[in-house]
């Protein structure tokens, strides 16, 4: 089997006649693997109970014809008008009570009845029609679950919302002293009284806010199952899929990528942001963890600009190439587009295609053909997998809960996970994701950006790692709540004070920078040092944090928290366990990982990084990328490699 190459097809925009160009082109530029149907509720269901599938017959013959496969959508993620016309209670509700129209896409309610009962129908009929279709390799359901709308807070999602409650916490006494509703007069006497978190005069209870999160999270997931069950019926042997939106707030991925066969991933780096390299391989890394290793597809990427952005930048010469073969690298079975024809017409109109307006006389054309012609010879990369020693720990709640109003401070969380991640990737070490759940034996590090939700278990388990043998980092802003957003029994840290040797006594968020940038005058950061790292600078976070035990690598130099400790190192057990009180400037976070790796025995892909060039182990290959405009010299196990500006280069290592 090939890998995957191909994108989202909507002939549906384009007259007929147009259709058999397209499949002609599409063998022409290497294309396996169309993706039909995502957007066609309207066209296949033009009136209530009225299905026309002809056109589609025509499509997937066609595409059959030409030998190319089919990921067959549902079609759910955008309700034609006469639903909400018929039924105006699916339309969803934002939390200042604006009522969402019809016009773009995604208006539905999650919890409605009324939706599910009619896309559960559409989704039958589809499988029914194409269930044994020559064409067919995998379902797609729906699109981007909650991309637009992740939450509803319209009175329908409300009556769901309780019971969600009640199945949680079975009597509402446990609800009260969940959220903690003795506080400020909060206490409920009965279910009835819930409402979503609808716009308030001020904070919103912290335990009502995370689960309605939860919740929110959930609903998708019912639907997504809902959709999963009846094409699972239909067709036992098909796989099925939706796709994922890498660090993507509005659900809970750990508990959804259970729930697929195939993780799949749309992922648009913005071509002008330098730090996208980095971002884009850590969303790949988390894709390909959330599968559990398991190969994963890149459903949608964009082979030039998008037209989202305040300013759409084209993707440069070779960029569109270099992140293909980054997914590649990092485990992708799959390289698919948003979409195969750039349209003409409608809202995405200025969105590259694979196929621009200007026609196969293109350099975004040139690449699409020149990239099928390459992926068609890597088919001994397909099911291999990404070996990884470190693992980085990341969870929805505590993301949820990190960026809720009236916190210590805001922590940017994800961003806060890629100032470590960035640095793993400048030295190539490749680095898994985890949840807090997760057997962590394997690796020989993990690091544990701000954990702010933790349960007892999961504390118990980071320790019983340090214990035997693993080596743990641990930042700022760890096991401060437990799952119900009560602050952590025993103190901040839980038991994992004790693995780390420390006390957290206060908080001190410095007043600036922070990651996303002060928007005003540069505020200088905390300086830190010690005998690891000398002329540190801390952002984001400081403390007061005492040392029970632990070595002090590091301490905070001037002003108010002087000779506080800043980095510290303990031995537990076979290990060793750091903790990190503040954000270190790269150099200060290079030295002390340089340290934690080499302690934990990890090796990077490369000896000798080289900047802007990624390198990353999959099976029998390395996959190098130069995401430079400059042309690059690598060393690898003794021989140099040359790479053309933005090149990429698959080395075979077989036996070394
Ligand atoms: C998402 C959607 C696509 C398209 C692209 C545009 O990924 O799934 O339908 O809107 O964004 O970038």
């Amino acid at each position: 089997m090939p890998i995957w190459y191909g994108g989202d097809y909507n002939p549906e925009q384009w007259p007929e006649e147009v259709w058999e160009e397209d499949v002609r082109l599409m063998q022409r530029g290497g294309i396996t693997l169309a993706t039909v149907g995502v957007f066609s509720w309207a066209r296949l269901e033009p009136r209530e109970g009225e299905f026309d599938f002809g056109w589609l017959d025509r499509v997937l013959d066609g595409l059959h014809a030409g030998g190319i496969r089919v990921d067959l959508a549902t079609a759910t993620a955008s309700p034609p008008p006469w639903l909400p016309h018929a039924y105006p209670e699916v339309l969803p509700v934002t939390a200042d009570g604006v009522t969402l129209s019809v016009g773009s896409r995604q208006h539905y309610c999650p919890s409605s009845p009324v939706y599910r009962r009619l896309a559960a129908r559409l989704v039958s009929a589809i499988a029914e029609r194409y269930g044994s279709h020559p064409a067919l390799e995998l379902w797609h359901v729906n699109n981007e679950y909650g991309c637009h709308v992740a939450h509803c807070y319209c009175d329908v999602s409300a009556k769901a919302f309780r019971e969600w409650l009640r199945a949680r916490y079975g009597s509402v006494e446990r609800l009260n002293e969940a959220w903690g509703t003795a506080f400020w007069s909060q206490q409920y006497g009965d279910f009835a009284e819930v409402y979503p978190p609808r716009a308030m005069p001020t904070f919103t209870n912290p335990g009502h806010a995370l689960d309605f999160d939860r919740f929110s999270s959930d609903e998708l997931l019912d639907c997504y199952r809902m959709e999963r069950d009846i094409l699972r019926e239909v067709t036992p042997e098909v796989p099925i899929t939706t796709n994922f939106m890498g660090f993507f707030k509005g659900v809970d991925y750990w508990r959804w990528a259970k729930e697929v066969d195939v993780v799949s991933d749309d992922s648009y780096p913005d071509p002008a942001d330098p730090d996208s390299p980095a971002y884009g391989a850590m969303v790949r890394d988390l894709v390909r963890s959330l599968g559990a290793g398991r190969p994963w597809i890149l459903m949608e990427q964009a082979s030039s600009a998008v037209n989202w952005r305040r300013r759409n930048a084209a993707k440069p010469a070779g960029m569109n190439r270099g992140l293909s073969y980054q997914a590649l690298g990092r485990g992708a079975d799959g390289i698919l587009y948003f979409q195969w024809r750039q349209s003409v017409a409608g809202a995405e109109k200025f969105h590259s295609g694979m196929l621009p307006h200007s026609g196969t006389e293109t350099k975004t054309w040139r690449e699409i053909e020149q990239l099928g012609g390459e992926l068609a010879g890597l088919d001994r990369v397909r099911g291999t997998r990404v070996p990884a020693d470190v693992a980085i720990l990341f969870d929805w709640d505590s993301w949820w809960s990190i960026e809720q109003e009236a916190t210590p401070g805001e922590i940017p969380y994800v961003q806060h996970a890629f100032a470590w991640y960035r640095e793993l990737h400048r030295r190539t070490v490749t680095a898994d994701f985890v949840s807090p759940s997760a057997d962590l034996s394997r690796y020989r590090a993990v690091i544990v950006p701000s954990l702010f939700v933790a349960t007892a278990e999961a504390l118990a388990g980071l320790d019983a790692y340090v214990r035997a043998g693993g080596r743990l980092l641990v930042t700022f802003q760890t096991g401060i709540t437990d799952q119900d957003a009560h602050i952590t029994e025993g103190g901040y840290l839980g038991v994992l004070a004790e693995t780390l040797g420390v006390r957290v006594e206060e908080f001190a968020p410095p007043a600036g920078p922070d990651l996303a940038g002060t928007g005003g005058a540069p505020v200088p950061g905390t300086a830190f040092g010690g005998e690891l790292i000398r002329g540190g600078t801390g952002t984001l976070w400081s403390e007061y944090l005492h040392s029970e035990g632990a070595d002090v690598l590091a301490s905070f130099e001037g002003g108010e928290l002087d000779g506080w400790p800043a980095i510290t190192a303990n031995r537990r057990g076979e290990g060793r366990a750091w903790y990190v009180a503040t954000l270190p400037d790269p150099d200060a976070m290079a030295a002390l990982l340089d340290a934690v790796l080499s302690d934990a025995g990890v090796s990077p892909v490369l000896a000798q990084p080289v900047e802007g060039v990624e390198a990353v182990r999959r099976g029998d290959s390395v996959f190098l990328v130069n995401h430079t405009p400059a042309e690059a010299r690598v060393t690898l196990n003794g021989a140099e490699h040359v790479l053309e500006p933005r090149g990429v280069a698959v080395l075979d290592i077989d036996g070394l």
